[in-house]
């Protein structure tokens, strides 16, 4: 039983870049409530120090008050041992809640984890659906809305499903996006970065893409479909690769389009610049979807569907799939767009979600 000078204890399980980055803001606004003592947990899913420690610098984080390390292995073994590593650490080191944030198999073991030492859970990032199964995200991020306490929302369309999925969670609010409060945090120092310059590109006259799922580089016919794609745009492909994806390059030993400029994983801000700077964006990333239509650039999405159905209705976004001609009609068809901004229709909430995250899990814990 705490006494009412103890600190409450929270604590944001994360292990992979996206993960951190959403949990930045959240972590900042917690450290000035005094009577709360919040810290990170790092499974180590992401294992490379460009796809996870460089982004503690970067964002300024806090060491992890532990680094689980689970490294490389199939999802079944990953989430094997973060279960168990969990629950040998959170058993000895109860929280009063754990923060769960987004759809990997990094949150799945945490949430499963939690709940079976009936730890409190808050899903940060709940409630997106593309209503894809054969996405393990999906999965995913369904098995955690239905065991947890806490469903932290990003946009109305987000609560709206959770709700219609009768959810056993006492409380689902729409709080906003914390990746939007991350890149709002970082305009100023947007300003002043060198990253288009650095790699000798114009303004508006390249591509940035990224391409990292497992339904698109795992299968070598998919990838060599979105190579081709780009390459018949003739202009610079900005590529950052993700391990998994230049794992692939290697193994398919896949010929590169000559227009395409690979390079490592990039830190955040160069991302952030390289967007901003680009012509428009080719990903099938979750995040970096959203952080350019923030950033007020278009983009064609190499997948069927996707989570952030929001951004395809207002108009700046095409769902290519990994389809060649589709590809290269989306290049044709890119400008035409005309893309509706959120400020306009307030999809993400207005930059402040982590204060309203915080506000909820003291309401919760019965702190207001
Ligand atoms: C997705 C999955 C997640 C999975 C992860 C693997 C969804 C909804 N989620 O997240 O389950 O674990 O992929 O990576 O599909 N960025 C950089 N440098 C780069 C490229 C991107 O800083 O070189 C930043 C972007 O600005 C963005 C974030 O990384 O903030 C996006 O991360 P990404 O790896 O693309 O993950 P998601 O697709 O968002």
């Amino acid at each position: 039983m705490k006494n009412a000078l103890q600190k409450k204890r929270v604590v944001i399980i994360v292990g992979t870049r996206p993960q951190i980055i959403k949990s930045a803001p959240v972590l900042k606004a917690f450290k000035s409530k005094s009577e709360y003592e919040c810290s990170v947990i790092n499974t180590g899913q992401h294992y490379d120090y460009e796809m996870n420690k460089q982004f503690f610098m970067e964002l300024d984080l806090p060491d992890p008050e532990i680094d689980l390390e689970v490294g490389q292995g199939s999802a079944n073994e990953q989430i094997f041992k973060i279960m168990s590593s969990l629950d040998s650490h959170l058993s000895k080191n109860r929280p009063d809640l754990a923060i769960v944030p987004g759809d990997t198999n990094s949150a799945l073991s945490a949430g499963i984890a939690c709940s079976k030492l009936g730890i409190k859970i808050a899903h940060l990032e709940a409630g997106c659906r593309s209503n894809n199964f054969r996405m393990s995200e999906e999965i995913n991020r369904r098995v955690l809305d239905h065991i947890s306490d806490i469903l932290l929302c990003p946009t109305p369309l987000s609560l709206k499903n959770v709700l219609a999925e009768r959810v056993l969670a006492g409380v689902a609010e729409n709080v906003g996006d914390t990746m939007f409060d991350s890149l709002l945090a970082c305009t100023d120092s947007l300003e002043e970065n060198g990253a288009t310059s650095r790699l000798n590109l114009k303004r508006h006259s390249f591509v940035f893409m990224t391409v990292h799922r497992a339904e698109n580089v795992d299968v070598e016919r998919n990838l060599a479909a979105i190579l081709k794609g780009i390459e018949s745009f003739g202009i610079p492909v900005v590529f950052p690769a993700h391990p998994r994806t230049r794992s692939r390059l290697d193994k398919f030993e896949s010929k590169l389009p000559g227009n395409m400029i690979l390079i490592q994983p990039l830190p955040y801000l160069d991302t952030l610049r390289l967007v901003s700077d680009s012509k428009f964006v080719v990903t099938d990333s979750g995040g970096l979807q959203k952080e350019c239509y923030w950033l007020g650039k278009r983009s064609l999405i190499l997948r069927d569907t996707t989570e952030w159905t929001e951004i395809v209705t207002a108009g700046a976004s095409i769902l290519t799939g990994c389809d060649e001609t589709k590809i290269h009609k989306g290049y044709l068809d890119i400008d035409n767009l005309k893309p509706k901004p959120n400020e306009e229709l307030e999809l993400f909430g207005e930059g402040k979600a982590a204060q309203k995250v915080v506000k909820v899990i003291q309401n919760y814990l019965g702190d207001s």
